[in-house]
């Protein structure tokens, strides 16, 4: 038996085809475009495995996911591919509205052609998982209660309309075609080979290059963070218990003001890789992002009541791990940061 992940070459889907092939888990056809976002430096640790298969290829390409599940035959497709960066979808949408419903839905139409011709057992075996964002749910004013399943759908940027659109389409697709689908709405994650785009990777490779740390506004937006492992490990458990056309959300129970988070940062730095002057005179606070949702917050009551699934780290020892593991993969960060990556910070931060 094999799984399909698809976005396996960008940061949460290679920390996840890393941890289910350490696991011991089933062989990973992994199935990528390689667009900016993805990176097979990401998957270097699996060189020479041959329970890790890469097949380069876009979701939206109907007769080679068509092909690929037909030649391959997995029991599972979790599709983590998508576009994700919220500026990059402010600056220009089109690639989202392509690949995150477009794309999105000529998988699901593969998928369902793919499972409309297994056996009964095979079939009710079968499962599509769906990685999505907390961010469907738009924005909390400072004292509302947190985003739970049943909060209605408000996304407010390209990014978040998009992702709110395949969330749509894969629910009318188990509705009207029985095809078996979860989904998983999740917060903020952070860790290693996260695209220094984000904020945390984005502040800690321009603290130690010298660069401002530009936060956006004022600094008191509200994030969720999670550990990239403890959302793994959620995605894990919503393919092995999740129940059939189900969404669960997935936080860290861990809210944090912006300016918190880049504050913890320098913090980190001071101590690990100390300077005359704090890291914190870098941060320079700099026009705030068009229609920035104010807060997000995750209620992850449902997951762990019927799941059995909690976060295991916390944003201490997370946070932790993660800059360490910058500092310690500077020449990841190097390659990363060269060429079109310079071309979209000028343009971003001008
Ligand atoms: P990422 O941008 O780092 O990686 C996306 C990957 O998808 C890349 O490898 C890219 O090459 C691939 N891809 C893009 N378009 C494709 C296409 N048309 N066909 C095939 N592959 C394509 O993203 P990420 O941060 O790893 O996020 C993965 C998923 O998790 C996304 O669906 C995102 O919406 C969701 N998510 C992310 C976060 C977060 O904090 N990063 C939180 C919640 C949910
Ligand atoms: O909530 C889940 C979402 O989290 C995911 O669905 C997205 O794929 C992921 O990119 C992330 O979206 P955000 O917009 O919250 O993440 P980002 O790292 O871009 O920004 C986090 C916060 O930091 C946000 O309030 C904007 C702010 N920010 C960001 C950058 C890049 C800054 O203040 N300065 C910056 O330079």
């Amino acid at each position: 038996m094999t799984i399909l992940v698809t976005g396996g070459a960008g940061f949460i889907g290679a920390n996840f085809v890393i941890d289910w092939i350490a696991a011991g888990g089933e062989p990973v056809l992994n199935y990528d475009k390689l667009t900016y976002a993805g990176n097979l430096e990401n998957l270097a640790s699996l060189k020479g495995n041959n329970r890790h298969v890469f097949e380069q290829g876009d979701i939206g390409n109907f007769e080679h996911v068509r092909k690929v599940l037909a030649q391959h035959q997995p029991r599972a497709v979790l599709n983590f591919a998508a576009e994700s960066h919220v500026d990059r979808s402010i600056a220009s949408p089109g690639a989202f509205i392509d690949t995150n419903i477009v794309g999105t839905y000529r998988l699901l139409e593969a998928v369902r052609a793919y499972a409309g011709e297994l056996s009964a057992a095979d079939k009710a075996a079968f499962r599509f998982l769906h990685v999505s964002t907390d961010e469907v749910y738009g924005s909390l004013d400072a004292k509302a209660p947190a985003f739970t399943e049943e909060h209605p759908y408000q996304p407010n940027s390209p990014y978040s309309a998009s992702k709110a659109a395949s969330d749509h389409l894969v629910r009318a697709y188990h509705h009207t075609y029985g095809l078996p689908v979860v989904t998983t709405n999740c917060s903020n994650n952070y860790g290693p080979y996260q695209f220094p785009e984000k904020l945390i990777p984005l502040m800690i490779h321009n603290a130690l290059v010298g660069k401002p740390l530009p936060v956006y506004g004022d600094g008191q937006n509200v994030r969720d963070w999670l550990y990239v492992g403890d959302h793994c490990t959620a995605i894990r458990a919503v393919l092995e218990r999740g129940a059939l056309g189900e969404t669960y959300n997935v936080g860290g129970w861990n809210e944090m003001k912006n300016i918190d988070v880049v504050h913890t940062l320098c913090d980190i730095l001071d101590a690990e890789k100390p300077k005359d002057v704090s890291y914190r005179k870098q941060i320079t606070f700099v026009t705030d992002r068009p229609g920035h949702d104010r807060r997000y917050a995750i209620d992850a009551r449902k997951i762990d009541k019927d799941i059995g699934w909690k976060p295991k780290e916390t944003f201490e020892t997370g946070i932790r791990k993660t800059v360490r593991w910058y500092l310690d993969n500077q020449s990841w960060v190097k390659n990363v940061t060269s060429g079109a990556y310079r071309d979209w910070v000028t343009a971003q931060y001008k």
